[in-house]
């Protein structure tokens, strides 16, 4: 039985959803080309529904060139042939509605591709026309770009065309960024909006959505952070590309058309450090989630990770926090807390953390099967931060290989097809669904434990926290309300448990302690 988020009995599906990202390539490929694509995740809905999730989020599959990997879109309102077409997306999301999973799907406002109908018209018109108007295309100073800003994929963030102007461009020159001065930029995210509510679909991720808006006559970043920002995701607080007031307004039009379908939700990618800012864009008119990454910034550390979980649940202010611990970004915690054996003890550990917290858990795809990053050779690499660093930067490719579902070789069940767009390690065996299904130490096993155990004991009902003393390296919380007791231990040495029934533990307990890297649920 669902537990209830709110104080006046009701709960909205999201508030408490543990969500599973499926980053479209790499999930399942249906036609044998070694890319994941919408009839692949059809296929295994049967895997998610074990696993216990509420809600898919599908990475973009629009149409695009993939020079971002889909985040790149040359028409938001179809899907790309790699994927499938409309017709398997709309069995995809009958199929998943009938699993009892929602689906929600990415959003992505601030650029579009350089293959956007749009951006051709803008390269064919001249400096000054009503196309040009719907991107930022400036004159340079001198031979310089227009300012001094970076791209986030490293370089500047302004290429030049063949007649003399610049255009702006915060990731790779393949995403020119949409000016949302312009009224026909706006009118086109309405009808999108629309276009996929019709389509039934449950919610959007919001890309970007500290971006958008850039401020009246595009100032210099100061030279001082220009240094220290190249490649950083959380813009410095004077970063002028990021957070600015006229962002509001975009999602609070956002907002409005999904007030329009009682049910749907957005959750917006926001990576702005100050957390009475980040509160800003979950105001109740704004967007109803933020995704906070500081749990998937912080240390296997007990003070570091307690930081990040009182500083998430001050960042949400009224809107339910989110939490997250890998995504197709940034590498995957298994490997960021140290691999092998001790990165993956404390990513059980971490797991239990994640879905003891109250508000909303996303998991991406592979973590419930303790995917390390992979070490991608330099000739399969694909991402362009990795191809724009001149090879400086490893980029993201690591996080994103696809997933092993069976069997003992090479594509392990990903594909019919020989080979896969990023090589599968040879030795993900022992990491496939089918080996980790019936083995109840497994990692997918604890997780579906988990999800199994959150979503039906009373004691997780309830939306704040309160800390216990603890020994040091060690935390233990209890949620207010339904009481449940989380313990993790980041210390060298065994600990005494919390007082409680033990409801599920990450490893075995000794003698009645929690052993070190080790995380306990209690009731
Ligand atoms: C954030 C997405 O998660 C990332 O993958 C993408 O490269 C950038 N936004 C640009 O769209």
């Amino acid at each position: 039985m669902r537990r209830s988020a709110r104080p006046d009995g009701a709960t909205a599906w999201w508030q408490d959803a543990v969500f599973y990202q499926v980053y479209v390539r790499s999930f399942a490929d249906s036609d044998g080309d070694g890319i994941g694509d919408l009839e692949g995740i059809r296929s295994r809905l049967g895997y998610l529904e074990l696993l216990g999730v509420d809600a898919l989020w599908l990475t973009p599959f629009f149409r695009s060139p993939m020079a971002d990997h889909g985040y790149d879109v040359a028409d938001p309102r179809d899907v790309d042939p790699l994927f499938g077409d409309l017709a398997a997306f709309d069995r995809l999301v009958e199929d998943a509605h009938k699993h009892g999973l929602k689906v929600t799907i990415d959003l992505v406002p601030n650029h579009t591709s350089d293959q956007h109908p749009w951006f051709q018209a803008a390269l064919a018109a001249a400096p000054g026309s009503p196309e040009r108007a719907r991107y930022y295309f400036r004159d340079g100073r001198g031979d310089d770009p227009p300012n001094n800003w970076t791209s986030i994929f490293g370089g500047p963030a302004w290429t030049r065309v063949p007649d003399g102007q610049w255009y702006l461009h915060l990731f790779a020159p393949q995403q020119p960024d949409l000016n949302w001065d312009s009224s026909d930029v706006r009118v086109d995210l309405v009808q999108t909006l629309r276009f996929w509510l019709d389509r039934r679909v449950d919610g959007f991720r919001i890309d970007v959505a500290h971006g958008m808006a850039k401020p009246d006559g595009l100032p210099d970043m100061d030279p001082a952070v220009v240094a220290v920002m190249a490649g950083a995701q959380t813009p410095h607080a004077t970063d002028p590309r990021f957070d600015n007031e006229a962002v509001h307004d975009v999602h609070r039009l956002i907002r409005r058309v999904l007030d329009e379908h009682p049910g749907t939700m957005a959750v917006g990618e926001i990576w702005v450090d100050s957390d009475e800012r980040f509160a800003r864009y979950v105001r109740p008119d704004e967007l109803h989630l933020g995704f906070n990454f500081k749990l998937a910034q912080a240390d296997f550390d007990a003070d570091a990770v307690r930081r990040a979980i009182d500083r998430s649940m001050a960042a949400a202010g009224s809107a339910p926090p989110t939490w997250t611990l890998s995504n197709h970004d940034v590498v995957r915690h298994v490997s960021r807390y140290g691999d092998g054996a001790a990165g993956t003890r404390r990513a059980r550990a971490m797991a239990l953390v994640e879905l003891a917290l109250p508000g909303v858990a996303y998991l991406y795809n592979g973590e419930e099967l303790g995917l390390p990053n992979v070490d991608v050779p330099d000739w399969a690499r694909q991402d362009p931060i990795h191809h724009r660093s001149g090879g400086a930067e490893e980029g993201r490719d690591g996080c994103r290989v696809p997933m092993p579902w069976e069997g003992t070789e090479a594509p392990f069940g990903f594909t019919t097809g020989e080979s896969t767009w990023l090589p599968i390690p040879d030795d993900w065996g022992p990491l496939t669904v089918e080996a980790q299904l019936e083995d109840p130490a497994s990692m997918l096993s604890l997780y579906r434990q988990a999800v199994e155990i959150r979503k039906t004991h009373a004691s997780f009902s309830g939306t704040e926290l309160e800390w216990y003393g603890a020994p040091p390296g060690c935390f233990a919380f209890r949620r207010k309300g339904g009481g449940l007791i989380c313990a993790l231990n980041t210390s060298a040495a065994p600990v005494p448990l919390p007082p409680g029934e033990v409801l599920l533990s990450s490893a075995p307990l000794e003698g009645g302690l929690l052993p070190p890297d080790a995380a306990v649920w209690l009731a």
